[in-house]
């Protein structure tokens, strides 16, 4: 019997309400399997447990999680409570901090049953890959003086150790797919950075001769996201294009409660954690009506990521199959509850086994 650990932390809002549901498909992928099971262990850390304990988390909160096999987390955030800065600061980026997860990964990927804001999706499926730890989203800089005299500079910071780990993830998984990789660039503007950038890329492409590159400049790219997604593979991207080409492709998906993300440590010192790209909803919060996809499909993300694609084939068909039935909640056209979807996905991943 196989035996993998999470640490489960649902979070604030929905990620109460749709991190549940996940869990009872991983209990219904481990039956389908026979030799597997999920040692779940709950923690309530949250803005309530800020509320109680003056924290997000406890002192020792990195000690209690950092042996799991994978961390399962919901969504942070609930702005009555705690504000923002604080709340995601003390649980969410704390973990991908500490915890060296330095890369983001996030599919954007035309489902069978979704509509897409496009009027011709051409069936896509891209893979963005996000530097998670530098660039563009650096403290490094300050402000002087004040009213039409005041100066202000915000520094990038790119390494190249940072800019290599990105850019072999990416060729890595572009071989693996079988496909292309795409640079997210920015060398006709940006003066030192990006053209170090596309150094990088070019060099790193030497040693994948088997694997097909384009660069493309993020103002065309994004435009690309809408006009031909189907041409686009795998891309790869600095922290900010990345974050914006993530938000884009859970656009072009139809809606921002079935996206997945993955936040994935590389050197095995700590675990990687898999969340759902959406917050924690809490102006439908309570209600029952969230979107179970996105944090259900993050489940599979987490599975192909402990060494069991076959088993989130199975999850992902399910949803598929589900979306293609009409079992929908609001937020996609739909008429059913969060349990009735989830219900619906399990129903699938039987009858597919
Ligand atoms: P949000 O993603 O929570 O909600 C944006 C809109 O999408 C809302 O109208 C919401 O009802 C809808 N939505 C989101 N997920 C859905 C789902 N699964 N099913 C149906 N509808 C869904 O973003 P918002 O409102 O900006 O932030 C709310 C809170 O969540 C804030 O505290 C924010 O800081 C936090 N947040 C946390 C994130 C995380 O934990 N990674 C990411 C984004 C926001
Ligand atoms: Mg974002």
């Amino acid at each position: 019997m196989k035996t993998l650990d999470l640490a489960v932390i649902p979070g604030d809002g929905i990620g109460k309400e749709v991190v549940p549901e996940a869990l009872r498909v991983l209990d219904a992928i481990a039956e389908i399997h026979g030799g597997l099971a999920f040692n779940y262990t709950h923690y309530p850390w949250s803005s309530e447990y800020y509320i109680e304990h003056g924290r997000m988390m406890p002192e020792n909160g990195l000690e209690l999680i950092k042996e799991s096999d994978a961390i399962f987390l919901g969504a942070v955030g609930d702005p009555s409570l705690v504000p923002d800065h604080i709340s995601l600061a003390g649980l969410l980026l704390k973990i991908r901090r500490e915890f060296e997860q330095v890369i983001n990964v996030r599919p954007a990927k035309q489902l069978r049953g979704m509509v897409s804001p496009l009027s011709n999706p051409k069936n896509f499926d891209i893979l963005i890959i996000r530097e998670n730890s530098e660039g563009e989203y650096s403290s490094i800089g300050g402000r002087v003086h004040s009213g039409m005299d005041e100066v202000v500079v915000q520094n990038a910071v790119f390494t190249k150790r940072g800019v290599s780990r990105v850019m072999e993830y990416g060729f890595e998984i572009a071989r693996k797919r079988g496909g292309h990789l795409t640079s997210a660039t920015k060398s006709n503007g940006i003066a030192h950075s990006m053209p170090f950038w596309d150094e990088v890329f070019q060099e790193m492409a030497a040693g994948y001769p088997d694997v097909k590159t384009n660069s493309e400049h993020i103002d065309a790219l994004s435009a690309f996201f809408v006009t031909r997604p189907e041409t686009l593979d795998v891309v790869v991207a600095s922290n900010l294009f990345g974050d914006i080409l993530s938000d884009l492709g859970a656009a072009i998906m139809g809606s921002i409660g079935i996206a997945p993300a993955g936040n994935i440590n590389l050197n095995g010192k700590f675990p990687s954690m898999f969340e759902p790209v959406h917050g924690s909803a809490p102006d439908i919060y309570g209600r029952g009506i969230a979107n179970p996809i996105g944090q259900i499909w993050t489940a599979k993300m987490m599975l192909d990521h402990l060494g069991e694609p076959e088993l989130g084939e199975i999850i992902l068909n399910a949803i598929e199959t589900t979306l293609e039935a009409g079992i929908k909640t609001g937020d996609i056209g739909g008429k059913s509850n969060t349990v009735e979807v989830t219900d619906a996905i399990i129903a699938a991943m039987k009858k597919q086994a």
